[in-house]
């Protein structure tokens, strides 16, 4: 299966953010570990902190990947480009927050991203992406 995970923006600084609320393991190092754990299957990824780059991503492997797990960070309280990127494709996509958002500032509470989504994960720090994926595999499987 091939699948990728698209990180919006200061996604690149986990491990040294708000280490209080992402917690102190950079994203390489999960990936890492999670290509270990799923060796048969691909997973590519993509970090950019322009809004743009994100919906070119989404564009380019939203007919070809078998499902794409997103996070788009800030972007997905303010992005009706990136929402309406995700309806436009294929490839069904999961949304994950690293943080509980209902439990943040008001304005997180909003996301714009996740009704164009199959399913949301908020609030499980990086297994939020492991899920999204383990739920990726049981889809594909009783296709
Ligand atoms: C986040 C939550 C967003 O509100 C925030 O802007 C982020 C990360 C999360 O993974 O918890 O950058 O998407």
């Amino acid at each position: 299966m091939k699948v990728i995970i698209i990180n919006g923006p200061n996604l690149n600084l986990l491990g040294k953010r708000e280490t209080d609320i992402y917690g102190k393991m950079s994203f390489d190092e999960f990936l890492h570990q999670l290509r270990n754990q799923y060796q048969e299957h691909q997973i590519a990824y993509f970090q950019s902190n322009v809004e743009g780059e994100l919906i070119d991503k989404i564009q380019e492997t939203g007919f070809e990947y078998d499902g794409i797990i997103m996070n788009a960070a800030g972007y997905s309280h303010t992005s009706v480009a990136i929402a309406d990127a995700i309806r436009g494709i294929k490839t069904h996509v999961i949304e994950v927050h690293i943080s509980n958002v209902f439990s943040r500032e008001d304005y997180r509470q909003t996301l714009l991203t996740a009704s164009a989504c199959v399913g949301s994960i908020s609030g499980l720090g990086l297994y939020g992406y492991k899920l999204a994926l383990d739920f990726l595999l049981h889809q594909k499987s009783s296709e």
